[in-house]
């Protein structure tokens, strides 16, 4: 019931004009009672009577009803499709836009097949009930309502006796209600998970392929495929059931009337054209039922869907601004991380964290995979809030700062550099389509992607590829330091890929950061040597915790552990070349 009237709230921009149409479809049903009407007075006017002008008014009736009748329809329909529509319009937008803020965890959490399935596959549902179902609906109730009510106007006594049958014909479609709906719910997961295993395997193609993995995917295809099957059998079965049941029930009504009815003609007591207009009307109604059960089908799944729909827009952003955040002001002094802590889970990933960062500094974090260096920087975005502790710039605690004067301020390069399916220009400069393009190639040349770029068939203007499928992983690595330059922020994240590059490519990565990191403050997950060794401050991270801190000099003579993996790095350097 809680969903019904939630979607109805997403109706409410839209009342006047969803209230025409429903006027407007009561129109139509009473319209639509015409035609049976006339055929009283064919029966017993024209053809019993034998009354000539009765004709002529007949068949203009018939035309006018008609044409009465087709003009209502269409704008009925057209103003609730078009209602349905904007609905529909209105919740894939505020879906959209209520997941782009839900944080990283959730993103985590939640697979992107699911999510797309919820844009599109839930939202489809919707529309379906909403754009064309709803108007169905209406259709149906009203007509079976005038055409009770003309049943009650021929004979009272005929239509109680055939309207007892009606209760019965509804069961089924009620009972089956439920059972649609949670149906309903299992195919949707279904085609979630399809959607999921989908993307996983087109994007990670090579590796599938690099692992013979075809027949393993195809089989978890396969099984997620089955259970739309499955599920879809099953809905199809109730809906198939429903009809020949209610023509059964139909018809069992019918036959009474019949019988009796026709008993009563024969000896005179009622006309043979209310008798035969009372059939008529009483199986017209027959068409209503049918369609209403066919849309309860749809209304049903589109419930479903909707439910699931509510439930993300019902997951609060944990990281949003707070009631009362401020500008942070431009960074000039320094970033300080006080006993901050943090667990994804119920396991501790950093624990008591003190640092000062100062303003120019670069600041090189080591340790092993998966000692937390990653999560640390994360959190200087508010990607993730500690959970314990805080996180200063210039002494605001960043909880307290609006998220997007915090973002302006941070340059990210990370380790799985992200490009758009867009032109390099695009790519560069973000967000910003009237970017000088002299400014574009001008940081280009400074992350050495200049030369590359240039050479591309379209140069500045070439599409990359999904995700910078078309370009080296050093020419991906470049155009990011690009993007970072282009933003030029004072603070700069460096989540270095220890990814393969080449030699040569290498060197022009790494000339290009350090034209990056200068002039700004820079956190830097190094593994290059030479990034380490320049550091201002290097600080060794073991299993979440801070273990050893100073410069490059200072913990090579203190002999610790930056000493014996310094040392690993630079045999294996050693060895490389
Ligand atoms: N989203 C997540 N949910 C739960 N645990 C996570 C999540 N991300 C990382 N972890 C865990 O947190 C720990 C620290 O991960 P983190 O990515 O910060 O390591 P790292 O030092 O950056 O490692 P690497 O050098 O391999 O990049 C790891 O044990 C990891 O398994
Ligand atoms: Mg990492």
């Amino acid at each position: 019931m809680d969903t019904y009237f939630r979607l109805l709230r997403y109706v409410k921009p839209y009342l006047p004009l969803f209230l025409v149409s429903i006027v407007l479809t009561f129109f139509y049903s009473l319209l639509s009672v015409i035609p049976i009407f006339l055929v009283k007075n064919i029966l017993d006017d024209v053809f019993i009577q034998k009354k000539q002008e009765m004709l002529v008014l007949i068949s203009y009736g018939l035309v006018f009803s008609y044409l009465l009748m087709g003009i209502t329809h269409f704008f009925s329909s057209y103003i609730l499709r078009y209602v349905g529509q904007r609905v529909i319009l209105d919740v894939r937008n505020q879906l959209y836009r209520h997941l782009q803020f839900l944080s990283l965890r959730f993103f985590q959490q939640n697979p992107t097949g699911t999510l797309m399935s919820r844009i599109t596959n839930d939202t489809l549902m919707l529309e379906d009930a909403i754009a064309r179902k709803i108007g169905d609906i209406l259709k149906d109730f009203f007509s079976l309502i005038a055409l009770s009510g003309y049943l009650f106007f021929l004979s009272y006594y005929y239509a109680l006796l055939s309207l007892v049958v009606l209760p019965l014909a509804l069961a089924p479609i009620v009972k089956f209600a439920q059972k649609l709906r949670k149906i309903s719910i299992r195919t949707q997961e279904y085609m979630a998970d399809l959607n999921s295993v989908l993307l996983e395997t087109f994007t990670g193609i090579n590796i599938v392929k690099a692992f013979c993995m075809e027949d393993f995917e195809y089989n978890k295809f396969q099984h997620e495929n089955r259970g739309v099957f499955k599920y879809n059998i099953r809905a199809a079965r109730l809906d198939v059931i429903t009809p020949p049941l209610l023509e059964f029930i139909g018809a069992v009504g019918g036959a009474i009337i019949i019988s009796y009815g026709g008993f009563h003609v024969i000896r005179g007591t009622i006309s043979a054209g209310t008798f035969m207009t009372f059939i008529i009307a009483l199986f017209s109604m027959h068409l209503p039922i049918r369609k209403l059960n066919a849309s309860n089908f749809s209304i049903q799944r589109a419930l479903a869907s909707a439910i699931r729909i509510f439930a993300f827009l019902d997951i609060p952003a944990d990281i949003k601004d707070s009631p009362g955040a401020v500008e942070l002001p431009a960074f000039r002094d320094k970033v300080v991380f006080d006993d901050v802590s943090f667990k994804y889970d119920e396991e501790p990933v950093l624990r008591s964290i003190n640092l000062t960062v100062h303003y120019g500094q670069t600041i090189a974090l080591v340790g092993e995979s998966g000692a937390g260096k990653s999560t640390l920087v994360n959190m200087i975005p508010r990607f993730f809030d500690p959970s314990a502790g805080q996180i200063t710039i210039d002494g605001h605690d960043l909880r307290q700062v609006t998220i997007k004067s915090l973002r302006s301020q941070l340059g990210i390069v990370t380790q799985d550099t992200i490009l758009f399916n867009d032109t390099v220009r695009n790519n560069i400069a973000y967000g910003q389509h009237e970017a000088s393009l002299n400014r574009i190639q001008q940081v280009a040349r400074m992350a050495y992607a200049h030369e590359f770029i240039e050479k591309m068939p379209e140069g500045y203007e070439t599409i990359i590829g999904e995700r910078g499928t078309k370009l080296s992983g050093g020419q991906k690595q470049r155009i990011a330091i690009a993007r970072a330059l282009f933003k030029n922020p004072p603070i700069l994240i460096l989540d270095e890929a220890t990814s393969a590059l080449d030699t040569e490519s290498e060197k022009m990565v790494q000339m290009a950061l350090s034209n990056l990191m200068r002039d700004r403050t820079t956190f830097v997950i190094a593994h290059r040597l030479s990034t380490i060794r320049n550091a201002d401050l290097i600080v060794v991270l073991e299993q979440g915790r801070i273990v050893e801190m100073g410069s490059h000099d200072e913990l090579i003579s203190a002999q610790g552990i930056y000493h014996r993996l310094h040392g690993l790095q630079f045999e294996t350097v050693l060895k490389n070349s």
